[in-house]
């Protein structure tokens, strides 16, 4: 049989001020002009902050009881937006396909570029932002092991380039930040934090519940945090991205570790300090744990 050609490692170039690839901009006239409904959700991330963890648990809570048709990888059931990738139809292309309601919506965009319809339609947004040590290791191991990201090179250069904001979505502070300004004078968008969903995923679920709306039953809420815990999400082929031949898991598996405070593995001492003395988020109120 024939190998399957694997996209080739893209480039980095400044897209509206923000560090990208072809991967997500190749698109973007069909991004931009994205046609949003009214009851759409859109899960809007950083990258690494959670964004499978939190898409897994929308789904289950919608669309728990068709579950036939519903057995397919997470990356198909909520389609990443921006995504033109080779091999794959592009995101714009797949939502404008689905007829089931609501849509969920995957998107890594900073705020300012996202396309206009989520705010003209008025929809509903949750967030996920995890801490930026954290981030910056997950997203290190993840660009080691995904053929679609540019190569990451060594540990101590990546993190330089994640302070200077040249990774793929841009800036970490500014994305967080952003999208933090934004929520404070748009109603519809629910700001989550993975330290509070590691440290107590039931709490966190009731807030996403009264947030949407839902009222499940308690059985229905302790089984879907029981199917979204770590263990069983990793050994879950269709949540560990396990079926996506662009991921090498004999790099690093998608589902890592599923923690917080890992970074102390990988920062010395003296990029830790340096990352302090750096971070660039005095003039902001969002607050994050590095450990819980
Ligand atoms: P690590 O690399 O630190 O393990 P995203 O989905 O935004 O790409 O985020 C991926 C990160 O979320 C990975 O972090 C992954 O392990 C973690 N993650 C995914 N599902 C999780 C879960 N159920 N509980 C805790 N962490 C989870």
């Amino acid at each position: 049989c024939k190998r399957m050609e694997l996209p080739p490692r893209p480039k980095l170039f400044d897209f509206h001020g923000v560090s990208m690839t072809n991967y997500f901009t190749g698109n973007w006239d069909n991004v931009q002009n994205f046609q949003a409904r009214p009851d759409d959700i859109l899960i809007a991330t950083y990258p690494k902050a959670g964004t499978t963890w939190v898409s897994y648990i929308l789904d289950l809570l919608y669309y728990v009881q068709t579950a036939p048709e519903r057995q397919r990888p997470i990356f198909e059931k909520v389609p990443f937006l921006e995504l033109l990738i080779p091999l794959y139809p592009p995101g714009v292309e797949v939502l404008d396909k689905l007829t089931t309601s609501p849509r969920l919506i995957k998107s890594h965009l900073p705020v300012q570029l996202l396309p206009k319809s989520f705010w003209e339609q008025n929809c509903r947004i949750v967030y996920v932002a995890r801490n930026a040590k954290d981030s910056a290791v997950s997203y290190f191991h993840f660009d080691r092991m995904n053929r679609t990201q540019p190569e990451p090179g060594d540990w101590n250069n990546f993190l330089q380039r994640f302070m200077d904001g040249k990774m793929v979505f841009g800036s970490w502070y500014d994305h967080v930040t952003g999208w933090w300004e934004k929520k404070q004078t748009h109603s519809k968008i629910l700001y989550l934090f993975y330290e509070d969903m590691v440290e107590d995923t039931g709490r966190e679920l009731d807030r996403l519940c009264s947030y949407l709306g839902l009222s499940p039953s308690a059985e229905e809420k302790e089984r879907v945090r029981g199917v979204v815990q770590f263990d069983n999400m990793k050994k879950n082929s269709m949540a560990n991205y396990s079926t996506l031949p662009i991921m090498d898991f004999k790099i690093s598996p998608f589902m890592r570790k599923g923690k917080v405070g890992d970074w102390k593995n990988h920062f010395t001492v003296a990029q830790n300090e340096q990352f302090d003395e750096d971070y660039k988020m005095k003039n902001t109120t969002v607050q994050f744990r590095t450990v819980v």
